[in-house]
């Protein structure tokens, strides 16, 4: 993608790009006070740094580079192939990080974005009216700043008295009436990519972190006479940097409330948004009503229709139309058109159930395909089994799919009844039509319309309780 050219639509903005961008997340994260890399975290459960490349996706930026230090590796594999990685094998500071990326930019002249990974609220338009701000101004270096009450953490930005940039000073490096200025370094820049490179050895760890800041090339760029320009974004949310747990918890607090106006205005009913808890990139059709204290995460997509919780807790779902599940929790798990669960079923991954099918109180099911109205409507488990169309499967029953060493499947054909608190021991099949009696232990096939008995005769032995002495209602005198 190095160097492409892109046509972008993104509301009334058009502009046409030619952008890379190098991201940030070799950094500990040490005020996050833990044993995973910062950019692992996750927000609305995606790790931070997919957030991040997210918006440089969506503005348009061809294949980022991410540079990658402290768990290179689970960063990489959180990020995948949407970039190529660079690393910074010890943590000088962020214009260090930069530099790292120099080689595999060796030969691009044109713009270049730098993100840090700690900004998970950033959004697409942002960064294009970034780029915009930085060529209309014909700048080498252009810094996305902001306005906050609390300027605590960030570096602030330095202006002179006509409001032109004179450079970014850290925190810890700042003057108390530095210290006082509000407007702050977002920590993400537009730079054209030559500028950046000659000033960056140039950066000097003289500071109160002994780091090689990256905030210090844009004065480096002023004295060397190149133009350099401050775009001030008016939504200052989009740029808190998460540096710590409390942070992260807020950060998640206002993803997930931009989830869900998303999908409320896309025509879902959200009951409680406060009790309501749903991960970027679920995908959920109109008419679908969400119920209180209800978690979706990971890759669900539900379609149109369909009433979701109280109480549901879905990872990994697909489900179609008209679909209803009650507290219960799924995972890996397809559920057609009309199919309802619960209150209190537990769906494991593989489980597939076809259209019309239900599944009711304590159910658990796993590794299973169950056809066409079917129902196991009670206290059973269904394991590595496929259940045909239109059986039913009473209260108990029990696939017995493990014996210790290996899994067995269990197979119920098409119109099988099976009866109470039966137990099929695997592997096994019951037979199209046929029935099985309640409370049998099955460890033979049942041929197709037999039914199947496998308990033992019952006996009664007439006056036993009076003979023992075991009469429980005494008898009146
Ligand atoms: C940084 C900025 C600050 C800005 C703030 C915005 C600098 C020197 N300071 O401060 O002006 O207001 O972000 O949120 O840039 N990283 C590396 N390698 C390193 C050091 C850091 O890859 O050697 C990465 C981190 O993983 C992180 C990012 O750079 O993603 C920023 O580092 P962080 O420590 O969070 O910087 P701040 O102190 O927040
Ligand atoms: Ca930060």
């Amino acid at each position: 993608m190095s160097g492409s050219c892109k046509e972008l639509h993104l509301g009334v903005l058009c502009v046409s790009v030619e952008l890379r961008a190098v991201i940030l997340a070799a950094g500990l994260g040490k005020r996050m006070k833990s044993h995973r890399a910062k950019a692992l975290h996750e927000v609305a459960g995606q790790p931070m740094i997919r957030h991040v490349l997210a918006a440089t996706s969506a503005a348009g930026v061809g294949r980022p580079i991410v540079v990658v230090g402290h768990q290179a590796e689970e960063v990489r594999q959180a990020v995948g192939e949407a970039a190529e990685f660079v690393q910074q094998v010890e943590q000088l500071g962020t214009g260090h990080a930069v530099l790292q990326a120099a080689r595999a930019l060796a030969g691009y002249e044109g713009d270049l974005l730098v993100l840090y990974t700690d900004t998970p609220l950033l959004e697409p338009d942002t960064l294009v009216r970034l780029v915009e701000a930085h060529r209309n101004a014909g700048a080498a270096a252009t810094v996305l700043t902001a306005e906050v009450d609390d300027p605590v953490g960030y570096g602030r930005i330095m202006r002179d008295p006509g409001g032109r940039l004179l450079g970014i000073v850290e925190e810890r490096d700042a003057t108390p009436d530095e210290a006082r200025i509000r407007e702050i370094n977002s920590g993400i820049y537009c730079f054209r990519a030559g500028p950046l490179f000659e000033v960056l050895p140039a950066l000097s760890a003289d500071n109160a972190q002994g780091e090689y800041y990256l905030t210090d090339a844009v004065g480096l760029l002023i004295g060397r006479g190149y133009p350099v320009a401050a775009y001030r974004t008016a939504n200052s949310v989009e740029v808190e940097g998460i540096n710590d747990r409390q942070q992260l918890a807020w950060a998640e607090r206002v993803l997930r409330r931009r989830i869900l106006d998303s999908l409320m205005d896309s025509g879902v009913t959200v009951i409680d948004p406060a009790s309501t808890f749903i991960d970027a990139g679920v995908r959920i059709g109109v008419d679908t009503v969400i119920q209180p204290f209800t978690f979706i995460r990971g890759r669900t997509t539900i379609g149109s229709g369909c009433v979701i919780g109280p109480g549901a807790d879905l990872s990994d779902v697909t489900a179609g139309d008209c679909v209803q599940v009650i507290h219960s929790v799924l995972a890996g798990v397809r559920l057609e058109d009309g199919v309802t669960v619960g209150p209190y079923s537990h769906l494991r991954p593989g489980t597939v159930l076809d259209r019309g099918v239900k599944v009711g109180n304590f159910a658990e099911i796993k590794g299973s395909t169950v056809g066409r109205g079917s129902k196991i409507p009670h206290h059973s488990y269904v394991g590595d089994s496929r259940v045909g169309e239109e059986c039913n499967i009473g209260a108990g029953v029990v696939t017995v799919n493990y014996d210790g060493r290996q899994k067995h499947r269990t197979v119920i054909a098409d119109g099988a009844f099976v009866g109470c608190n039966a137990n099929l021991i695997a592997p096994v099949t019951v037979g199209e039509n046929a029935y099985v009696a309640a409370g049998s232990t099955v460890t033979r096939d049942v041929p197709p319309e037999a039914l199947g008995v496998g308990r033992s005769p019952q006996e009664n032995l007439e006056g036993w309780a009076r003979r023992r002495g075991l009469l429980r209602k005494r008898e009146e005198k």
